[in-house]
Formats: structure tokens, C-alpha cells, sequence
């Protein structure tokens, strides 16, 4: 098959081969204010120590200011159930976002960061590294404690992927969902 080049810049990408596992990255500030932000770039890097990442925020931006202050941040893994939601919230900021969402922020177990409790499966993370790459922070944290409703802890092979019902970033507005389990 004959094969054309493509553009460099990831904005131009249609289709983007390049699809990302959405999250919702949520922080205190540390005058204590929660915040949340969804992230594609997200990533895991290192088994053990187990280290995840994710990247693409200006250091200005609040979820990157609140990580160097407090030192740590959770993943949370979103539903398709709330991906409306999830692709909308970024129209607001701070509290706006939190209360127009109206997603449920609940105490993590080990770490000063809320989680999104609409969530089924979260990763308490502290800070690692950080590096500025490109116009972008890139956030490396080590994952201590983890978490996941217990249905689909419990459920079969068959099943549990289904119920985590996880979705990829594609491009601006464009998702796909992960429940086209096979096994090689
Ligand atoms: C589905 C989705 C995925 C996103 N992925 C990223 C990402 O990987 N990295 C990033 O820096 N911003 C990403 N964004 C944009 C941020 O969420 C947005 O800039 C947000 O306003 C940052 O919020 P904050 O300033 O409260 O941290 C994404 C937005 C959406 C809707």
C-alpha cells in the first residue's frame, strides 16, 4: 500500500496515531483549594519504583503550580459515562469547573489531594521530578497507594475492562472507548 507524509505538528493530526488514555488530574492548592484538569499525555513509566507521568501544561497552569507546592497529585481514571462532562469542564476553572461538573471530590487515603469519586480507579501519586520540555512541565510522580471499585476488582476476565469502560483521546472532541477485549 502506498504510504503519504503527514505533518509534524500533532495539531494536524487526523487521525492522530498517537491516542492517549484520558484522566482527570486533581490537586489541593496550598491554601487548600481542590482543583481538577483532564490530561491525555499521561503515562507509565517505571515498574519499580512505579513511576507514572504526564505532561503538556504550562508550569503557570493550577494543576502544575499545586503539584510543585504540595508535592503530589491522583489520577483518576475517567468512565465513558462522564466523558461529556470530562471534554466540557476545561470552559470553567477552579471551583467553577469543580461545581459545574458537580463530580463528588472525596479524601484520598495517603495523599493532600482530593479524588474525583465519579471515578472508578484512582493512583495516589508524590512528586518525583519535574522538567520543563518544550513550553510544558513534564510530571513525574511515584505511585503509592491504589484504588478501584470493588465490583470490578471482583469482576471476571471477561468483564472487568468492560466495567473500567476506560476512553482514549483521539483529537479536540474526539474520543474512543476501551471495551473490544481480545485475547492474543
Ligand atoms: C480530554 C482532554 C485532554 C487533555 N489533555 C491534556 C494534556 O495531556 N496535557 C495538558 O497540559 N492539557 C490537557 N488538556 C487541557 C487541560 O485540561 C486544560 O488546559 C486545563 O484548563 C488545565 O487546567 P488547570 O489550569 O486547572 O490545571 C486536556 C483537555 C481535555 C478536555
Amino acid at each position: 500500500m502506498k504510504k503519504v507524509d503527514f505533518p509534524i505538528d500533532k495539531h494536524l493530526w487526523h487521525p492522530s496515531p498517537v491516542p492517549g488514555i484520558i484522566v482527570i488530574i486533581s490537586t489541593y492548592g496550598s491554601n487548600g483549594e481542590p482543583n481538577i484538569a483532564p490530561k491525555s499525555w499521561f503515562q507509565m513509566i517505571s515498574m519499580n519504583p512505579p513511576i507514572v507521568m504526564f505532561a503538556g501544561g504550562n508550569p503557570g497552569n493550577t494543576t502544575e503550580k499545586n503539584v510543585i507546592e504540595t508535592k503530589c497529585f491522583a489520577i483518576n481514571f475517567v468512565h465513558s459515562s462522564i466523558a461529556g462532562k470530562v471534554f466540557e469542564c476545561v470552559n470553567w476553572h477552579g471551583r467553577e469547573r469543580i461545581e459545574k461538573t458537580e463530580f463528588k471530590l472525596v479524601g484520598a487515603a495517603r495523599i493532600n489531594a482530593p479524588l474525583v469519586d465519579d471515578c472508578p480507579a484512582h493512583l495516589e501519586c508524590v512528586l518525583h521530578s519535574s522538567q520543563i520540555i518544550g513550553g510544558g512541565l513534564v510530571v513525574f510522580g511515584e505511585i503509592i497507594h491504589a484504588s478501584m471499585r470493588e465490583n470490578i476488582m471482583n469482576a471476571d476476565p471477561e468483564t472487568r475492562y468492560k466495567l473500567l469502560d476506560q476512553i482514549l483521546f483521539l483529537e479536540n472532541g474526539v474520543f474512543a472507548g476501551i471495551n473490544d477485549i481480545s485475547k492474543v
